[in-house]
């Protein structure tokens, strides 16, 4: 067996690497590798011995919580997992802290003990906002405190059956240097957070902050590290907030579960579509309802489209909502099929504040931005739905009988789909199959 390699780690973000740079390839610090004998993989001649993967047992039977809080759960899979480890995050303000004590509020009214240790604000400012949200209960334990292995030392004395840690950036252990919020902090409190978990069966919640780029503030690792991820987004000007899960050792991902934040907290909004449309301009051009997929839910919702006159400028193009590149492709496809608009602004919007990123949304963009161009609205009661390819054939979807039930339930009577979408058509509406966007412009009336 050969002499232990030498290994170097970066004393920043404890990347590891066998061989020494003047700077972290990882966290691009500059200076901050430091050798440290020992080998990444397990040497050669270890003993472990694999076993048929069939005979692997697997006693230890999922057991889930439900919070009680219906979009929660969902996105959850159904519930916490026992001794699984949950990272929420999202922009500061978003409602997380909020959303977090009304879910061990909803545990501790069935009389089950929770813990939620606040590491960014005082007790009192948690009572304060426990009194606007009507919690009162006496199963619900909170521990004002920056020091994770105070926080946790309190979480082994009163045994939660649900642990709450807000911020996984605010908390720190006093066993490292490094201020709150350093990489190797943020992963220490991780680490110490799944192992409580793990160790005693407790459902664990870490808050985490997203950064402005989108990602958590920490390293990736953090995400590779807990059992679930749950991004709580929401415009900051409307009231709606959409919690997406985008990773779930025990459950689906891309699961959707929306709320309203209201003066008396945050409200579940079990039927987006019908929030989404409430404000519709119905009858004006350049808008157009699409069935949208969310996750496995259909949602309707309006994009609205705002085209300019020429331009002998570079035209703007400005995106809310929806995917920039698929416009460009989107309005590349509209041109080829007789309706340039390459000299024009283009402004487009998926209102209320959803994000609509699946390629299903591109008939429903070109129909608003054709409706926009030659000002002709769109009857009102048409849903639009499809994905359109280069060649400006509109391709299938998936879900369409999801989402052309949707649209019955709301009371839209024609949909422009795919040609597939026909044998799931429900009763009371008429698919009209189209197989190119040219087609599609023709059944909407947006063309001669
Ligand atoms: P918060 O849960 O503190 O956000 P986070 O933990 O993600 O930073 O929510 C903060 C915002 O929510 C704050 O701007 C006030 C608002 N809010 C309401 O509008 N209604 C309420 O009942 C509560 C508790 C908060
Ligand atoms: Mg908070």
């Amino acid at each position: 067996m050969g002499k232990p390699r030498t290994i170097y780690t970066c004393k920043q973000c404890g990347y590891q690497t066998p061989k020494w740079f003047g700077r972290c390839a990882e966290c691009k610090e500059w200076d901050t590798l430091v050798e440290s004998k020992g080998s990444k993989a397990s040497r050669p001649g270890a003993d472990a011995a694999p076993i048929q993967l069939s005979h692997v047992r697997t006693d230890r039977g999922e057991v889930r919580l439900r919070v009680g809080i219906g979009e929660l759960d969902r996105c959850l899979g159904g519930g916490l997992v026992s001794g699984s480890l949950t990272l929420v995050g999202g922009d500061p303000g978003v409602g997380k802290s909020t959303l977090l004590l009304m879910a061990l509020d909803a545990f501790a009214r069935r009389g089950l003990r929770t813990l939620y240790i606040s590491a960014e604000e005082s007790a009192q400012q948690v009572r304060l906002r426990a009194e606007r949200l009507g919690i009162v209960g006496d199963e619900l334990f909170i521990l004002a405190d920056t020091d994770l292995d105070k926080a946790l030392a309190a979480a082994e004395t009163l045994q939660p059956k649900v642990l709450v840690l807000d911020s996984v950036q605010t908390l720190y252990s006093s066993r490292l240097d490094g201020v709150p919020g350093a990489v190797t902090q943020v992963r220490e409190v991780a680490s110490r957070a799944m192992a409580f978990a793990k160790g005693r069966g407790v459902p664990t919640i870490l808050v985490g902050h997203v950064t402005k780029q989108g990602g958590l503030a920490g390293p990736k690792t953090l995400e590779h590290l807990v059992d679930t991820v749950i991004y709580f987004e929401g415009e900051g000007r409307t009231q709606l907030r959409c919690l997406r899960s985008t990773k779930n050792r025990f459950g689906s991902t891309g699961e959707l579960g929306f709320f309203e934040m209201t003066g008396a907290g945050l409200q579940e909004v079990p039927d987006a579509s019908a929030r989404l449309l409430a404000e519709r301009c119905a009858g004006a051009p350049g808008t157009a309802v699409i069935a949208a997929l969310e996750g496995t839910r259909a949602v309707l919702a309006e994009v609205q489209a705002l085209v300019g006159q020429p331009t002998p400028a570079t035209p703007t193009r400005k995106v809310v909502g929806l995917d920039k590149a698929r416009l460009s492709m989107v309005l590349a496809v509209l041109g080829k099929a007789g309706l340039p608009v390459h000299d024009r602004d283009v402004f487009l919007s998926a209102a209320g504040g959803v994000r609509l990123a699946e390629p299903a949304t591109d008939l429903a963009v070109a129909a608003a931005v054709a409706s926009s161009l030659i000002d002709r609205p769109l009857d009102a009661h048409t849903v639009v739905f499809g994905e359109v390819g280069l060649a400006g054939e509109v391709r299938s979807t998936p879900q369409m009988a999801a989402r052309l039930k949707e649209a019955q339930r709301h009371g839209f009577r024609h949909v422009i789909a795919p040609r597939a979408a026909v044998k799931s058509a429900p009763k009371g509406i008429v698919v009209t199959p189209v197989r190119s966007l040219a087609e599609a412009l023709a059944a909407l009336g947006l063309r001669t």
